[in-house]
C-alpha cells in the first residue's frame, strides 16, 4: 500500500493531510524520515507519525439485515442509506458488497477490503445468491423451466445463466431463486421476462454466508473469520 493511503487509513487523515505530513518530515518508515508520499510499504515496514507507531488497521466485514426504504450507497440526497445503520468508526471507508434495491430486504455485506469485495462481486466469481421472491401471479411450471434454463432480459443479448428455483407455497406465489450472477435488477427482470412481477424480494444468502436469523431488521454483526474465508 502507498504510504499516504496507509496514513489516511491508520491516522484518520485525508490523503492531502497525509501528503502534507510526509512533506513536513513528520513521517518515518523504519526510523528513516521519508518525503515520498507515494512510497510503497511492505507488511514488515514500521511507520511512525511524530514518533508514534501507526498500527495497520484490520479490514472489517459485516452482515446487515437491510430494511425496506434504505439505499445501498454511501450517501443519498433523498433516502437513508445502509451505512446510517452502522455504529462504527471510519464508516465512510465501508462499501456495500453487491447492492440491493431500495425496496429489497435481507442480507447486505459491507467491507473496507476492496479485494474481497471484488472477489465476491466480480462476474467471474460466480458467487451464488439466494432470494425469496413474492410474486404477483402464480408461477406456471413452464415459466419455472425457462427461468432455470435462462431467460432473455430486456436490453441484454445473452440469456441469464442457469438458475435454481424452488416453490415455497402451494399457490406458487412464493419461490426461492438461486442465481450466480448479479445484473442490474436481475431478479425483477427475470420474472418480468416470463410475464410476472416481483412484489416482495428478500436476499437470504451470498455464497456460504446466510443472513443470521438472530439479526432483527436494521441490525448487523461482524462476519466470522470462517464466513470471510469461505465466501
Ligand atoms: N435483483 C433485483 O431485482 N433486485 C435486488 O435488489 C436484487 C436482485
Amino acid at each position: 500500500m502507498r504510504l499516504d493511503k496507509f496514513l489516511a487509513h491508520t491516522a484518520e487523515m485525508t490523503r492531502q493531510q497525509a501528503q502534507r505530513a510526509v512533506r513536513g518530515g513528520m513521517v518515518c518508515v523504519n526510523d528513516v524520515v521519508t518525503k515520498q508520499a507515494a512510497q510503497l510499504l511492505c507488511d514488515t515496514d514500521v511507520v511512525t507519525l511524530n514518533g508514534s507507531v501507526l498500527q495497520a488497521v484490520q479490514p472489517r466485514y459485516f452482515m446487515l439485515h437491510k430494511p425496506m426504504g434504505y439505499v445501498c450507497a454511501n450517501s443519498d440526497g433523498h433516502h437513508p442509506v445502509v451505512l446510517d445503520l452502522l455504529r462504527e468508526p471510519r464508516r465512510d471507508s465501508l462499501q456495500v458488497v453487491g447492492r440491493l434495491d431500495i425496496d429489497t430486504t435481507g442480507l447486505v455485506l459491507l467491507t473496507d477490503d476492496g479485494q474481497w469485495n471484488h472477489r465476491v462481486t466480480a462476474p467471474t466469481s460466480h458467487c451464488k445468491k439466494s432470494y425469496c421472491v413474492q410474486l404477483a401471479e402464480p408461477l406456471p411450471v413452464g415459466a419455472e423451466k425457462q427461468l432455470c434454463d435462462g431467460v432473455q432480459l430486456d436490453g441484454e443479448k445473452k440469456l441469464t445463466k442457469p438458475a435454481q428455483l424452488f416453490s415455497l407455497d402451494n399457490e406458487r406465489l412464493q419461490v426461492r431463486l438461486v442465481i450466480n450472477e448479479g445484473k442490474y435488477h436481475q431478479v425483477k427482470r427475470m420474472f418480468a421476462a416470463v410475464g410476472n412481477r416481483v412484489v416482495g424480494l428478500y436476499r437470504e444468502s451470498i455464497g456460504n454466508v446466510v443472513l443470521d436469523a438472530a439479526l432483527a431488521v436494521g441490525e448487523y454483526r461482524a462476519l466470522t473469520p470462517e464466513e470471510v474465508a469461505g465466501i
